[in-house]
């Protein structure tokens, strides 16, 4: 397994180019099952998340071509294939949005119970996903592991998304795939709002949907018999542009991010100007550096357009650095806090319990060794250890490939002293098997 080595305590400085967005991509790769014409799909990160989607793709009877523009052409060659196996599934939680397209193109799905960054011991549950897919008449099992899911034809119907946390950003995406071939109306109550349901709703209406109401909590869908090719560009990750706007303030750098939406990155802004960092906003890139000074904030996670969960282990990094204490609520998922021990180890004074987190800064970090264990953790880590004094050397440096393209190069580009070494295989598994909630909808 790779580790990142970081020779802490450089300002960064330089102008780093955002890459396609991950959780706009998934889907939207997950998507073309809906149709058997060609459809190019442009901006495509480069990433294991990515070369798992295409490996699964090509499981379910797709031919996926890639070129070096990051342009993906994904076509229908079998599609008999209905199978999304655990070999592959278990890897990454997004597998599981192949199984609102498989059901509604092919009829039906047998898809693993996912795997991906586990947030602690309850999981992440897929009950709102069958609950959404059961209301467009599908016919479900779980059985062995596996989701099995079955209909003729899909039927429009109204339906509420809403969870014990809000809305599901992947429930409503495959529901959202699964009604674009129903025949009649869905209604989608209390979808999620994010950006990536906006992207993912624009391909689906290029391909001959007709959808409504993407961005808002509610999605109306007028089911049509067939959808044809398209071609599609990504929008850029909002969460690797928050990363990198996390590492300019942390490292008292200078550091132009390019490529973005801002207005897809106001809560995060707004919390960085509290704490006294300086942003120039501009169409489509921040400029963010600081007079030196980091104070502290409070930030309370929710469902977009709040404090995105995904920034919240970078930002808990960067507020080991403000002079005095910061609360951090995590309200998405109450156990995601896989960083805060390895950041106390490079001398962080972090407290955490019950979804809450005490920073009690400021910290001095210093280098140690540490290990990453889930995607946005191991990020934060990074961040820390470019802030640190010494040598960090990260292990497990695979979660972080999940969503970061090329994470050393770019950061290097801006002066980071960094590298990775390049490990040896171990066997072990990349991509931890995940607990499930029990299930409601068990045969
Ligand atoms: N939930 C349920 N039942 C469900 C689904 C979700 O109770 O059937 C709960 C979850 O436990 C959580 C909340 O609803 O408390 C929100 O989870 P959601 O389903 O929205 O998460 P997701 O769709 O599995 C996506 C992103 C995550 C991101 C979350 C929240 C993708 C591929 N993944 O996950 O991204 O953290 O939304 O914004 O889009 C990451 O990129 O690092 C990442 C984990």
């Amino acid at each position: 397994m790779d580790k990142i080595i970081i020779e802490g305590g450089v300002p960064l400085s330089g102008s780093v180019k955002i890459q396609g967005s991950k959780n706009s991509a998934l889907p939207i790769l997950f998507a073309t099952i809906l149709t058997e014409d060609r459809c190019t799909i442009h901006n495509v990160p480069e990433l294991s998340d990515v070369r798992t989607t295409e490996a699964l793709l090509r499981s379910l009877g797709m031919s996926c071509e890639r070129n070096d523009a990051g342009s993906f052409s994904v076509e229908t060659t079998d599609p008999s294939c209905t199978l999304a196996d655990y070999e592959l599934v278990k890897k990454m939680r997004a597998s599981f949005l192949s199984i609102g397209p498989l059901l509604a193109r092919r009829g039906k799905a047998k898809v693993s119970i996912p795997g991906g960054c586990v947030f602690g011991a309850n999981g992440r549950p897929v009950d709102l996903h069958l609950m959404g897919l059961e209301a467009l008449g599908a016919r479900i099992k779980v059985a062995k592991g596996y989701v099995e899911a079955e209909a003729s034809r899909l039927i429009g119907n109204t339906l509420d998304l809403s969870g014990p946390n809000g809305s599901t950003v992947t429930g409503t995406a495959n529901i959202l795939m699964a009604a674009t071939l129903a025949k009649g109306e869905t209604k989608i109550r209390n979808a999620a709002m994010e950006p990536e349901i906006i992207d993912l709703a624009m391909l689906l209406n290029n391909m001959g949907a007709e959808i409504e109401g993407a961005g808002t909590d509610e999605l109306r869908i007028q089911g049509v018999d067939a959808l044809h090719g398209t071609e599609h560009v990504v929008m850029p990750d909002r969460i690797e542009a928050g990363t990198y706007l996390i590492a300019g303030a942390i490292t008292r750098g200078n550091v132009t991010v390019d490529g973005i939406m801002p207005k897809q990155l106001e809560k995060l802004t707004t919390s960085l100007e509290q704490a006294g960092i300086i942003l120039d906003i501009g169409e489509d890139h921040i400029h963010v550096s600081t007079n030196g000074s980091i104070r502290p904030v409070d930030i309370s996670t929710r469902a977009y357009p709040g404090f995105p969960t995904d920034l919240q282990a970078p930002m808990t990094a960067l507020l080991t650095q403000a002079k005095g204490t910061s609360q951090i609520s995590e309200n998405v998922y109450k156990d995601r806090f896989n960083h805060v021990p390895e950041l106390n180890r490079l001398g962080a004074v972090i407290h955490q319990e019950d979804g809450h987190a005490t920073i009690d800064a400021p910290n001095e970090l210093s280098g140690a060794k540490i290990m990453a264990s889930d995607l946005r953790a191991g990020a934060s880590l990074v961040l820390a250890g470019l802030a640190a004094t010494g040598t960090t050397t990260i292990d497990r440096i695979y979660h972080v490939d999940r969503g970061y393209e090329r994470i050393e190069k770019k950061l290097a580009k801006l002066g980071a002293r960094i590298t990775r070494k390049v490990g040896e295989e171990t066997g072990e598994e990349e991509g931890a098997p995940y607990p499930t909630r029990t299930p409601t909808h068990q045969a």
